[in-house]
């Protein structure tokens, strides 16, 4: 019986020393530790062995046992981290391969010419407002004084969502005017950059859908002289200093008097070439002093408070600073065109 203890340890040491996996190591288990194995076998004999003999073979069955226990447990431990680092290594990232290039993207020229002004306009005090491009009719033209029958409304030139001619895409920014009267404490200094859409059909200069920025002031004691010497000053920061600019009597429903106002042909310098039609001009944006019923229906006092208005189409800027000549390609998103700003 010692000899076969012996065998026994000796077998089963050098096979779960070549064993190669833990399936393989737990069926050596079960071979000898188990309820039918090797081991138990021989156990299971000691009833035969006399009572004197027993104490000793017992004591040497049980250093077997645990011989073979704690073998078992170090050879599992040391398969389990040959397999963790067998995985490491596939896992492991070759630092050395070149990574991909990341074609980073850039801003659109549009958004660019928008930057430009906003940055102007935040230096001067201004806060930038966002509002709703699906809007109300009431404050896109009644709020405006545009009433009905005013050609504007008509549907031949606005998108509208109902019968009555009440929901629409906002055909400008300036129901945003109406939009701070109705929210903002006096005084108040504000531009509203944003899409407005028309029925026009789309050609080097229209689109159903383009961008304007509005901008708003209204304080006590403020005239026209303000808002020459504010857009004049946008101007020149944007076109550098000395870029002239004149003032020409237009009609807008919400302002009193409406200019609409120009900029010295920056390809000509004021005599005449293709860039500004021979003109010597190149208009820039509508504006004027805000009518005093326009200030009466947002429940502002028009004899305590005045103020005025621009509205500025953002295409248009663009196209001028970039030298674009065509529209379209502001919204074609060819990047052989995006990547030359
Ligand atoms: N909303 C006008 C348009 O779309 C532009 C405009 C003109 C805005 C005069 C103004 C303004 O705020 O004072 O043609």
């Amino acid at each position: 019986m010692k000899e076969q203890l012996a065998t026994i340890r000796a077998q089963a040491l050098a096979a779960f020393d070549a064993a190669q996996d833990s399936a393989a190591l737990d069926a050596l288990r079960v071979q000898y530790l188990g309820k039918k194995g090797e081991l138990t076998a021989v156990l299971k004999q000691m009833g035969k062995l006399s009572p004197e003999e027993r104490p000793a073979m017992g004591a040497l069955a049980n250093e077997v046992r645990a011989a073979l226990e704690d073998a078992l447990e170090r050879r599992s431990q040391q398969l389990e981290e040959q397999a963790l680092e067998r995985r490491l290594a596939k896992e492991t990232v070759d630092v050395t391969i070149p990574g991909k290039p990341v074609k980073m993207g850039h801003r659109h020229p549009m958004y660019i010419a928008l930057d430009e002004l906003k940055e102007v306009f935040i230096g001067m005090g201004f806060t930038v407002l966002d509002g709703p491009e699906i809007e109300l009719a009431q404050l896109n033209f009644d709020r405006l004084n545009a009433g009905e029958g005013h050609p504007s409304r008509d549907w031949s030139d606005t998108f509208y969502f109902d019968e009555d001619s009440r929901v629409m895409l906002r055909s400008q920014t300036s129901p945003m005017q109406v939009r701070a009267m109705d929210s903002m404490p006096l005084p108040i200094r504000i531009i509203a950059p944003g899409r407005v859409y028309r029925k026009d059909e789309v050609d080097a200069t229209h689109s159903p859908m383009f961008h304007q920025v509005e901008g708003m002031v209204i304080d006590k004691g403020v005239t026209m002289a303000d808002l020459k010497g504010t857009l004049n000053t946008v101007v020149e920061q944007l076109y550098g200093k000395g870029t002239k600019t004149r003032f020409r009597p237009h009609h807008f429903p919400f302002t009193e008097p409406s200019c609409e106002m120009d900029v010295q042909c920056h390809k000509c310098g004021g005599l005449g070439c293709p860039t500004c039609k021979g003109e010597g001009w190149i208009e820039l944006l509508g504006a004027g002093m805000i009518h005093p019923k326009v200030l009466e229906m947002s429940g502002i006092d028009p004899n305590v408070y005045s103020g005025w208005a621009f509205g500025i189409g953002l295409e248009r800027t663009a196209m001028r600073r970039f030298k674009i000549a065509d529209l379209r390609l502001i919204f074609e998103n060819d990047v052989r065109f995006l990547e030359q700003f």
